[in-house]
């Protein structure tokens, strides 16, 4: 919520209130709040406080009391991801152990298959315990008392989670953290960092950057002063289960205390680990360079930035069929309606990659397997950088395509078989090239003299013979939606 004060002092007026609406919706934009709300109030004469403005007629939403009590905040909650730190053990006599805590995300049962950590122990849960009685289920952020099937060792810290879905298990971090203390960082000590329930020792490894509160543009530092911002890398002495902060708030989130003074000297929130996960995916996708001596730089935006930035996710859209089969019509027109819906996007089309990055490659199966490598490190940069690819390239062999998928990362590749038969597309032989392969004129024509191998399991099939392309679009659209959200 952000009210705008002192409306009494520009006369209460509405075109004042746009332009400052205006300006701070674009500055906000970048900080990637979901949902903003601007009230114009005057603080001094009590306007859209608590009670309606007769001032500001043309301000017809609520005052801000109004809209504190009302505003819908449930959707905050984290009821998917069960976490629950276990804050102490509770064993009044040797027939009853409980692990007492509070779930900070997620919903247990009685019965859920559960997993402990670090000892990755796994479990039932056999009752949840609490002052008024036992329950069937409990959820965040409700504090309860569970028992297990089972008799483990868990202490305080440890953490008890759904066994297919596990925090991350993590020594190195980054977070975003605003300094606290009169004294600054100094990055050649250790801290103490509050995890959930977990004491442990960290250190500073980098403050990548530091962020202008102003104007958010990001400079370099070497530490960070009283109440400024900046991007840091920790390295801690006993590996931490984390999630990035935007998916959990609390196993997202910590506190540095400075170890001699016991002050709180910082607060952080955990970063998505994407580009070093990508990195880590990217060396096995192909072959090593040709030097050791290679090492990769890391950028200070990373690919989640541009996500934001662009409001979408990067995809690659792989459309894999005979020539004449309708890959690019269709490619064209998806791409036409994702533009006007505001998508940025791009087509990566085999005929013109021909005519540039690829034009020393020939059909033989060799240059195939290059042509379709080039094309998927190509399509995986345009995803980095946010934008959506379409594919269209006959890609005849399964083994091309399933290296493209390892290239540009399972997540971002979807497949759509374009599958028409071959008599379909030798019929309308839209460049005349089957003619042309019959004669002999072209060797290793895909369907004729070359094999095409058909995808086993493709995310899309779309049958042009029988389908018309704009029923084909909607089909794509449809398909790739959700996976277009950043
Ligand atoms: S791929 O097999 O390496 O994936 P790509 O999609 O790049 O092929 O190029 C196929 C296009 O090149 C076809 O649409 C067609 O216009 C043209 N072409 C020329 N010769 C051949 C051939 N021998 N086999 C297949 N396509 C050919």
């Amino acid at each position: 919520l952000i009210a705008v004060n002192k409306m009494d002092l520009v006369g209460y007026s509405q075109e004042v209130f746009e332009r400052i609406v205006q300006d701070y919706t674009g500055f906000a934009a970048r900080l990637s709040i979901p949902d903003l709300k601007f009230i114009p109030i005057s603080a001094l004469m009590g306007d859209n406080v608590v009670e309606s403005s007769r001032e500001m007629p043309w301000y017809t939403g609520e005052s801000v009391l109004e809209y504190l009590e009302n505003v819908y905040i449930g959707s905050d909650r984290n009821l998917i991801d069960l976490r629950f730190p276990v804050q102490y053990v509770q064993r009044p006599n040797l027939d009853f152990r409980g692990y007492a805590g509070q779930i900070v995300s997620g919903i247990v049962k009685v019965g859920d298959e559960v997993r402990t950590l670090p000892s990755m122990r796994t479990s039932r849960v056999k009752s949840i315990v609490t002052f008024d009685g036992e329950l069937e289920y409990a959820f965040a952020p409700m504090s309860v008392t569970l028992t297990l099937e089972d008799a483990i060792d868990i202490s305080r810290g440890d953490i008890i989670v759904h066994p297919r879905n596990l925090p991350q298990l993590q020594s190195s971090f980054e977070a975003m953290v605003v300094w606290m203390s009169e004294e600054p960082m100094d990055p050649a000590r250790p801290y103490s960092i509050k995890h959930t329930t977990r004491t442990t020792k960290v250190h500073i490894q980098d403050v990548v950057y530091q962020v202008d509160v102003n104007t958010l543009h990001r400079s370099p530092a070497e530490r960070l002063r009283l109440n400024e911002i900046g991007r840091v890398v920790f390295q801690s002495a006993a590996k931490l289960f984390i999630d990035a902060y935007h998916k959990n708030r609390y196993t997202g989130s910590f506190i540095l205390v400075d170890p001699v003074s016991n002050n709180t000297v910082a607060a952080g929130m955990v970063i998505d680990r994407l580009p070093e996960a990508e990195l880590r995916a990217a060396p096995d996708a192909g072959a090593a360079p040709r030097s050791e001596n290679i090492r990769r730089e890391v950028g200070r935006v990373t690919a989640a930035d541009r996500q934001r930035l662009l409001g979408q996710r990067g995809l690659t859209i792989w459309l894999t069929g005979l020539s004449g089969s309708g890959k690019s019509s269709i490619a064209k027109e998806v791409e036409r309606r994702l533009h006007e819906a505001g998508r940025h996007t791009y087509v990566l089309d085999g005929d013109n990659i021909r005519f540039g990055l690829n034009r020393d490659l020939s059909f033989s199966k060799a240059d195939r397997t290059e042509n379709i490598r080039r094309i998927a490190e190509v399509a995986r940069l345009f995803n980095d950088a946010g934008t959506i690819v379409l594919v269209p390239v006959i890609s005849p062999f399964v083994a091309d395509r399933e290296n493209a998928r390892k290239v540009i990362g399972e997540d971002r590749f979807f497949e759509v078989f374009v599958d028409a038969p071959i008599e379909v597309c030798e019929q309308r032989d839209s460049k005349g090239l089957y003619r042309k392969a019959r004669a002999g004129e072209i060797s290793e024509f895909t369907g004729i003299s070359s094999p095409y191998e058909p995808p086993e399991s493709p995310a899309l099939t779309l049958r042009t013979g029988e389908k018309r392309l704009e029923q084909c679009a909607d089909a794509v659209l449809e398909a790739v939606r959700p996976r277009l959200r950043p």
